[in-house]
Order: structure tokens, then sequence, then C-alpha cells
């Protein structure tokens, strides 16, 4: 483990959280650095009530936290970074509450593009596009096309996103080439499955995070978490800094992956 001084350390650059002078930051260890990092982005809401904010200042705050991860991230040379930003399932919020939230990527490109490119980021999206507003796909389309020829982090919001319905569109895809005799039944495995989801050019997630202290799932990923290392805090991801993400890696770093050997 190494350590490293930094100004203003946690939060530093989001006058909503706490932090202020230097801190230590330990920094996990350049050798074992997961390749692909995913996170369920929670607790937006209750850090906002608790603040007696209304809940979009939440998912505002929230949106500071994913450029201040995808910068640790890309410090580090994690390769891949998927945030859970909109789910399926999450069109069963009052409508003002979706409405904000179809906002926030043009709002977070907005602001961030110009830097992610300056940084080598690439930007993907993954899920459905179905429903999503014009002004959404129109701006998350410009960043992906701008930063396709990037060769650094690949920030991958899961937008939309549900695994199941992921899982579904594969078993739809295999089934209308078994019908149209491209592919033989008994030539699925696991790697033609995989190839079939939105995945299928990045490496499984190594390690998954999820704040605000839910200990869920939540229909993310679910293929592709299989042999993922899991970890939680009860941490709200406003709240949510670079020290906490570096604690995660270094907790990552320090266990044994065994995938079902010994
Ligand atoms: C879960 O918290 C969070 C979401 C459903 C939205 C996540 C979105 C962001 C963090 C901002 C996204 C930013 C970009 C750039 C796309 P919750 O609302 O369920 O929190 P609660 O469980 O406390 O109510």
């Amino acid at each position: 483990m190494r350590e490293q001084r930094v100004r203003g350390g946690a939060g530093a650059d989001d006058a909503d959280t706490a932090g202020s002078g230097d801190v230590r930051l330990r920094l996990p260890s350049p050798d074992n650095i997961p390749r692909h990092v995913a996170i369920i982005m929670d607790g937006n809401g209750r850090w906002a009530r608790e603040r007696g904010l209304p809940r979009v200042a939440g998912h505002r705050s929230g949106m500071r936290t994913v450029r201040r991860i995808a910068m640790a991230a890309a410090r580090i040379g994690v390769k891949v970074l998927t945030l859970y930003a909109f789910s399926t399932e999450n069109w069963k919020r009052p409508k003002s509450e979706v409405d904000y939230l179809m906002k926030l990527p043009q709002e977070f490109l907005a602001i961030e593009l110009e830097e992610l490119i300056a940084n080598n980021v690439r930007v993907r999206v993954m899920g459905s596009r179905q429903g999503l507003p014009g002004h959404t796909l129109a701006a998350v389309d410009e960043a992906v096309r701008r930063t396709a020829d990037n060769t650094g982090l690949i920030l991958n919001f899961a937008l939309n996103y549900g695994s199941r319905a992921e899982l579904v569109e594969a078993a739809r895809e295999l089934a209308r080439r078994v019908k149209a005799g491209e592919l033989d039944e008994r030539a699925i495995d696991e790697q033609t499955i995989a190839s079939c989801l939105s995945t299928a050019d990045l490496p499984d997630p190594d390690l998954l995070i999820r704040t605000s202290g839910e200990l869920r799932i939540s229909n993310f990923m679910l293929w592709q978490l299989a042999y993922s290392e899991l970890w939680f805090t009860d941490v709200y991801w406003p709240e949510f800094t670079e020290r906490h993400f570096y604690d995660a890696i270094c907790e990552y770093q320090r266990r044994v992956r065994r995938y079902g050997g010994l």
C-alpha cells in the first residue's frame, strides 16, 4: 500500500461534502488494480432528505461524485468503470424525478466532456435506448462519438439498463440465429451468451461497489458479476470520495479469488 499526500483530499472538489486541509490518501498497490469496477450509486435521496433538501439535490450532488470517482479510477489505471445511472425499474419514480435524472447525463457532459477528453477517457453507454428522451440520447451519443478514439479509462454508463432485459435480448438474438440456420444450438456456450451482451468486448467486473448500506444487486449485471468481489459501504453516494474508492480497492487487493477452485 502506498500513501500520497493530496491537497484538499476527500471531497475537495465538492462543496457539499466534508473535507478540508491535507489528508493522507492511501493509494492501492499498482500491482493488482481491478480492470473493471462497477458501482451501484445509491443513497442520493436519503442524503438529500437528511439535509432537508429535495431528492433531486441528492442526484445533483451525486453527479459531482461521478466526476470525482471517474478521475480517481483513471488515476490508478482502472480500465473500465461502469456506473448504474438509471435502471429499467427507475421509470416507476415520480415523473419530475425521472425528468431530472434524464437531464443529468446532458448536464454532466456539458460540464465535464472537455475534461474527459483531455484525460483520454472514453464514454460508453449500455442499456435500452427505447424510452430515453431525444436530448439525453443526443448528449450521450455526442460524448460517445467524441471520445471514441480515446484509449484511457472506459467510463461506461448503465442508462435505462436492466440485466434481465439484457439477457432476454441475448436469448432472442440467439434464437433468431438458430432459426436462421446461422448457429447450431449445441454450439451455444457461455462465450456465445457473453458475446450477445452489451459488455461483449469488456472484461467482467472484478469489483462491485454499492453505496448507502443496501445489500442487493438490483438487476445489475447479473451474468457479468458471477465471480466479482462485492464491497458495500454505508456511505451515501454524494459523500463517496476517492478515499472510500481506494479503500474498496485495497480491500479487493487483500481478497483471494478462487473462482470455485481451491
Ligand atoms: C440511487 O439513489 C441513484 C439513482 C437512481 C440515480 C443515480 C444517478 C446519479 C448518481 C447521477 C448520475 C449522473 C450522471 C452523470 C448520469 P436513490 O435515489 O435510490 O437514493 P435513495 O435510495 O436514498 O432514495
